[in-house]
């Protein structure tokens, strides 16, 4: 049965710490929800890991709506929150609406996940009261990477007290969770202990609720750029490498495909078919063809 946000803020309330993980098809969601991961975010990092952009900012809602609908279709346990790319939510309220539904109507996910703290409180109100649940995402937040520089946010006391009071209009205004990116481990543990709702850390420490990561980060498969806050669990750009060198050496010494990957046909068959061939042969050398 399908994770609901319900069951997202009773791991809370029960002590339990709760994984969560980047997604963009369908294949990977099938194995993530078959590992039993509860909670899955099609991020705008797909900008990068998936399209090969330097940022996450020239995603657009079509491509993410279109991945989302592939991560709904493999993962039938996780909930699914699509994250809102950068220009769908920020123009306006009713480009927020619009947009945060076509993500549940079209792409099929139970959640969105938008970036911003105070300032993004009204959007987050509005949502959620007309049944779009929201996740909040702050501290380092990666669409705003030309304003904050790709740094850890809330060293300061004066942005350290800004983000606890993020934290808490994010509360108020009714999003389910909220991402903490990038800050020290002491102050995301200072804002966990302050909301009820779920803080979901990636780079924030192990006093989070639950913690985050690309994918692609902690399977090797995007060397470009590794985050500090990062573990590789494999390094499958390495296996990749392998098995498609073996591929390709296969391919050129014949070895691949041997009758077991190849199709068979009726003997008769093949012998009429083997005799006409080669009296059209006959009949073309003559010229009469
Ligand atoms: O897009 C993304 O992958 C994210 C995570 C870094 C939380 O927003």
């Amino acid at each position: 049965m399908r994770v609901t946000i319900h069951d997202i803020q009773q791991m809370k309330e029960r002590g339990e710490r709760i994984p969560m993980l980047t997604c963009y098809d369908f294949s990977v969601a099938r194995i993530l929800d078959g590992a039993g991961v509860p909670m899955l975010l099609v991020g705008d990092s797909l900008g990068m890991v998936v399209l090969g952009h330097e940022t996450t900012l020239p995603v657009s809602m079509d491509i993410m709506t279109y991945l989302v609908q592939a991560v709904v279709k493999g993962a039938k346990n996780p909930l699914v929150v699509a994250d809102m790319p950068l220009m769908s939510y920020q123009p306006s309220l009713s480009d927020a609406i619009r947009n945060a539904g076509r993500l549940l109507q079209e792409g099929g996910a139970q959640a969105v996940k938008l970036e911003g703290g105070e300032p993004m409180a009204e959007t987050v109100h509005r949502l959620v009261e007309i049944g779009i649940p929201v996740q909040g995402h702050i501290g380092f937040t990666p669409q705003s990477v030309n304003q904050l520089g790709l740094k850890v946010q809330g060293r300061s006391k004066a942005v350290a007290r800004r983000l606890i009071n993020d934290a808490v209009a994010l509360e108020q205004a009714g999003a389910f969770s909220i991402v903490l990116e990038m800050v020290p481990a002491a102050l995301a543990r200072i804002i966990s202990d302050r909301v009820k709702i779920p803080t979901i850390g990636i780079g924030a420490g192990v006093g989070c609720d639950g913690q985050v990561q690309v994918l692609h980060d902690i399977l090797g498969l995007y060397p470009v750029f590794v985050p500090k806050h990062t573990k590789k669990y494999a390094q499958l750009d390495e296996v990749i490498r392998d098995a498609v060198t073996a591929y390709k050496d296969e391919v050129v010494s014949g070895a691949f495909p041997t009758a077991k990957e190849s199709f068979g046909m009726d003997q008769q068959v093949l012998d009429e078919l083997a005799a006409e061939v080669r009296q059209d042969a006959l009949l073309a050398s003559a010229g009469m063809r």
